[in-house]
């Protein structure tokens, strides 16, 4: 029997910077997706990949001194390197620099501009007009039609203003048709359905054409036959999602096998800035090329570091290497990537916008991973390698309080976890998985098998309270694999297991699949605690080594080191800043007023330092290299204009200039031979 098809996406991310935990949450949640959708059978397409043309990939590649090609050549290893250190499964990555790319999306175009043809001039869905309006680079928005000045809304920063011959794409005809797709389908094109509602408001008020091609910019897509013009880039971006799956074969694009069988995409996963782009021209686009349109789009919230969305360019980003290698390192196992996917699923409900922090996330490992899940399979491991010879054993039922069990384990209840993941209600689906992580727990408290363990009277008791445990906990594996795959497999296998989890299914998962006899594997821990702090500062030194690339994490200030004072776009490790970059930094002379230790941090100091109009309040990180007394009096240089960032409490309003020595980075703190009054700048 052939197994159904399902099609899904991430946006391609823009090749321009790295990723950080926002862009990963998009990935994390498709991967989640993809796997759940395999275990319930289905032949899963996954595409990612990245979005490598436009004036924001030319601009930053201008800013390092490199060419826009070996920039994205760069950051797209960055996500490729990413994306396997997150265990992601997509099964195909596209990149819009590449030549099947071009043929697409010239494809695509060419197959619109064939079917104008037949219509007159005023009606075909492309034409070439003047185009004027203010455009957000760093966005890639229209902030405007109009040439007069416009703030970009997402950024808040000024648009710039183009005036140029562009080709057109006649949105404004297709009002009709759209909002004839949005009421098919029980109106779910969209999803949730308050962006639906959004969407449909947006487009019942009118649609203005959009310009598709640009003259001014040289980094893109060739027009077919009109070389001065590139395409621009949403309708490049969105052709990739069929570039990824062969469209752009034979004269109409459709002859590849792989393409005819996976599109129309099943679910294109985005973020809701983006929803626009998708629920309104790429449907369009598609009407007008006579292809097929995608089933759904889920728009999903952002996650905000500190209730901002989380931008590179506004310093307030965590990344996910420094997770997922800060809690494998701190735990001394491979739980960093189950610890990042549980906390982003459990944590935020799906849809809405959700917060990013580092206490939440490791408070929740250590909860729900460490003390939940992973207490549950050791304790009941070690008890069948103790008291059944480390062998499963048979089902029995003596023992006195199986009736909640039975019940939370009866299969409408699973049928309701299920459901809840096909409405991707993971936060929900999650909880729903714990409590049953919690009644096996209880179970085990009323029953106390411990106590009995040794007598041969109730050895048949004994053995049916550790086969329900075992075999619940093998349910659970299958269920929670989707979200916390590393764990889940060792858990299966030692249980003794041996086939391959992810092949299992979730649609017929129920009690009493494990088999007696078998012999499980040696028990170890699958979530060792971590201690808060540890792991807090551990990710926090990795996170220092992304943003500040060569400098050791211990001569850093903790507001650089926490993150929200980080220079924005920092350059890569062997790339070239501008003097103009420079100057951005100011850098004063400061005396130290007064310096002391900071209770329960070893780090830092809490250091009064006279910058020449003001004394400011500085953390530094050199409690390890300074007693508190010997730096009064001592001249240092400071950050001045570091936005401030709280720390243990307090507030650190700059930054001190050190050293980094030896293989410790033991910090040394830049000083002045000559005398030199506090407040002078240094540059
Ligand atoms: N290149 C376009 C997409 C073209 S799709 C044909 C783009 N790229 S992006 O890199 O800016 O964003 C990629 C994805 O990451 C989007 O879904 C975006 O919403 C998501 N996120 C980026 N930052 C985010 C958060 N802070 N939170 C959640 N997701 C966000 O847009």
């Amino acid at each position: 029997m052939t197994k159904p098809k399902y099609y899904l996406t991430t946006p391609i991310y823009y090749a321009n910077s790295r990723p950080h935990v926002g862009s990963a949450y998009t990935t994390i949640v498709c991967d989640v997706i993809a796997r759940y959708k395999r275990m319930c059978g289905y032949d899963v397409a996954y595409t990612t990949g990245t979005d490598e043309h436009g004036v924001n990939i030319e601009r930053a590649a201008e800013k390092q001194g490199i060419s826009p090609a070996e920039l994205v050549d760069r950051n797209q290893k960055i996500f490729i390197e990413l994306w396997k250190l997150l265990g992601i499964q997509y099964t195909h990555f596209v990149r819009t620099t590449e030549t099947r790319h071009d043929r697409a999306v010239q494809t695509l175009v060419r197959r619109t501009l064939e079917r104008d043809k037949a219509l007159p001039a005023h009606q075909r869905a492309i034409y070439k007009a003047k185009y004027e309006g203010r455009y957000c680079i760093y966005d890639n928005l229209y902030v405007s039609d109009t040439p007069e000045p416009a703030d970009c809304q997402i950024c808040g920063r000024p648009a710039e203003l183009i005036s140029e011959e562009n080709y057109f794409f006649r949105l404004s005809a297709f009002q009709q048709r759209l909002l004839e797709l949005y009421d098919q389908n029980s109106g779910k094109f969209v999803q949730p359905d308050f962006r639906m509602n959004e969407v449909r408001s947006f487009v019942g008020s009118g649609l203005k054409d959009v310009s598709i091609s640009r003259k001014a910019i040289k980094w893109g897509i060739p027009w077919p036959g009109d070389p001065e013009q590139v395409f621009y880039v949403w309708y490049d971006a969105l052709t990739s999602y069929m570039t990824a799956i062969g469209f752009g074969e034979g004269h109409e694009g459709d002859a590849n096998p792989e393409f005819k069988k996976f599109w129309p995409a099943d679910l294109h996963m985005i973020g809701k800035e983006i929803i626009r782009f998708h629920a309104v021209y790429w449907p369009a686009f598609l009407m007008a090329a006579g292809l097929d349109l995608p089933k759904q789009i889920f728009a999903h919230g952002w996650l905000l570091f500190e209730q901002e969305k989380m931008s590179k360019s506004k310093g307030n980003v965590a990344y996910p290497e420094p997770i997922v290698k800060g809690f494998d390192s701190v735990a001394g196992a491979k739980v960093g990537n189950d610890a990042l996917r549980y906390y982003l699923l459990r944590e935020t409900v799906f849809g809405q916008d959700g917060n990013f922090s580092r206490e939440a996330l490791i408070t929740r490992y250590n909860a729900d991973l460490a003390n939940g899940l992973g207490n549950l399979a050791s304790r009941v491991l070690t008890m069948i390698q103790n008291y059944c010879g480390g062998v499963i054993p048979k089902p029995n039922d003596d023992a006195k309080n199986r009736e909640k069990l039975l019940a939370r384990f009866d299969t409408g209840n699973l049928a309701g976890i299920r459901g809840e993941f096909a409405a991707f209600n993971f936060s929900r689906a999650l909880e729903l998985i714990w409590e049953l992580v919690a009644t096996v727990d209880q179970y085990l408290v009323l029953e106390k098998p411990w106590e009995f363990a040794q007598d041969p009277n109730q050895h048949g008791r004994l053995e049916g309270v550790l086969y329900d445990s075992a075999d619940a906990l093998r349910v659970v594996s299958v269920l929670a694999h989707a979200v916390v795959p590393d764990a889940t497999s060792r858990i299966w296998k030692q249980l003794g297991e041996n086939q391959s989890l992810q092949h299992e299914s979730v649609q017929t998962i129920g009690r009493g699949g494990l088999k007696p006899g078998t012999r499980i594997g040696k028990p170890e821990a699958v979530f060792p605690r971590v201690d808060k702090k540890e792991a807090s500062e551990r990710i926090e030194a990795m996170e220092q080594e992304i943003r500040n690339p060569g400098s050791a994490p211990a001569a850093a200030t903790p507001s650089a080191a926490a993150g929200s004072a980080a220079p924005a776009a920092a350059p890569a490790a062997d790339a070239k800043i501008t003097i103009d970059d420079f100057a951005k930094v100011e850098l004063r002379v400061g005396v130290v007023k007064s310096a002391e230790r900071i209770q329960g941090a070893d780090k830092l100091l809490k250091v009064m330092v006279d910058i020449g109009d003001e004394v400011r309040q500085v953390l530094a990180g050199i409690a390890t290299a300074y007693a508190p007394e010997d730096l009064v009096g001592r001249k240092v240089v400071v950050v001045t204009n570091l936005a401030p960032r709280k720390m243990r409490g307090l507030e650190s309003n700059g930054m001190l200039l050190a050293a980094s020595a030896g293989p410790d980075g033991k910090p040394v703190l830049c000083t002045f031979a000559e005398d030199i009054a506090a407040g002078s700048k240094v540059k």
